[in-house]
């Protein structure tokens, strides 16, 4: 009997099919993200799940998954995952890291330049029919990347992209990270006054206890009055509240991939604003970076499926013991 895995988000038939030739496949093909009970129903005598950002995996799940083995989760990010929970059970999971960081560095310079020089508004008012007149001298008018300041919150691999890419356009970088890596071309100074300073902000830090609610009401009212804060990490970085009411008040600008709730909620504040630029969490979609996540989050899987130590492994202390109960 083959064991039994399940895939708890939407995937090509082909790698469904692929999938089934080792393992016993229960894949989820609603259209709409697995509730808990539904994940909690699929797992029961399953070894190995394969999930995504959209399915959380909480302690409960995991300790009622009692035959579990290994979590592949196609993301960099595991916050969705209850680590300690996994970890105390000694599952390893496995994660996607390294293969996204251009796809999403160019993403975050994408909404950096679409909200300061207004792009999804001015194609908007396009189609809306409003290009009534011909050159107008004071149409869109935005601001130049060029001459900004940007700042970086985060100077990790993605973090480092961004300012790679930055450099290019002759704008000054300054930057914070949790740690002292220093990055060449970017200032370092301290969390507060890169709110200060910067004309954009841009978040690059993993989600953790420390960093939730980094763009925080307190630093947010220290940005420059038409500042743009940048978020391609994740929704919880931000204060969303607080956000919301500087950009109701027409202080900042924001262009925003990632949200404190995903799907974004009809009726959220954000869709009735001009000012914000919304995309559906898409930093990582590009062809090329998609499939190196899933090869990755495969190779992973099978490996866990394997007993063998995952190649890419979010909690890698399991394999010397010290976590195990
Ligand atoms: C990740 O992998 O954590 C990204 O947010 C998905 O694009």
């Amino acid at each position: 009997m083959k064991p039994k895995c399940v895939v708890a988000l939407g995937l090509p038939d082909d790698i469904i099919e692929r999938l089934a030739t080792r393992y016993d496949v229960a894949a989820w093909t609603g259209s709409d993200a697995m509730s808990q009970q539904q994940l909690s129903d699929a797992l029961a005598g399953a070894e190995s799940l394969l999930c995504a950002l959209s399915t959380p995996v909480t302690a409960t799940i995991i300790d009622q998954a009692t035959e579990l083995k290994v979590i592949s989760t196609i993301s960099v990010g595991v916050d969705h995952i209850d680590m300690p929970a996994a970890t105390r059970r000694g599952i390893p999971v496995g994660h996607t890291p390294g293969v996204l960081i251009d796809s999403t560095a160019d993403l975050a310079v994408a909404l950096m330049l679409a909200s300061t020089r207004r792009i999804a508004e001015a194609d908007q008012w396009v189609r809306e029919g409003q290009w009534t007149q011909g050159w107008q001298s004071d149409l869109l008018l935005g601001t130049d990347i060029s001459q900004a300041t940007v700042g970086l919150v985060g100077l990790g691999p993605i973090g480092e992209a961004v300012a790679k890419r930055l450099k290019g356009f002759g704008c000054k970088l300054i930057g914070w990270n949790r740690t002292s890596r220093v990055i060449e071309d970017v200032e370092p100074m301290a969390l507060d006054q890169v709110f200060e300073q910067a004309d954009v902000v841009s978040l690059h830090t993993a989600l953790t206890k420390e960093t939730r609610h980094i763009a925080s009401r307190e630093r947010l009212a220290l940005m420059r009055t038409g500042a743009t804060l940048i978020n391609t990490g994740r929704g919880l970085l931000v204060d969303e509240q607080a956000l919301i009411d500087e950009l109701g008040s027409g202080r900042l600008r924001a262009g925003l991939d990632v949200f404190r709730e995903e799907p974004l909620p009809a009726h959220h504040p954000f869709l009735a604003m001009k000012n914000v630029l919304l995309l559906p969490h898409v930093g990582s979609a590009t062809l090329s970076t998609r499939s190196a996540m899933l090869h990755r989050a495969l190779e992973n899987l099978n490996a866990g499926m394997s007993d063998l130590p995952l190649a890419w492994c979010a909690n890698p202390e399991i394999y010397h013991g010290e976590s195990k109960v």
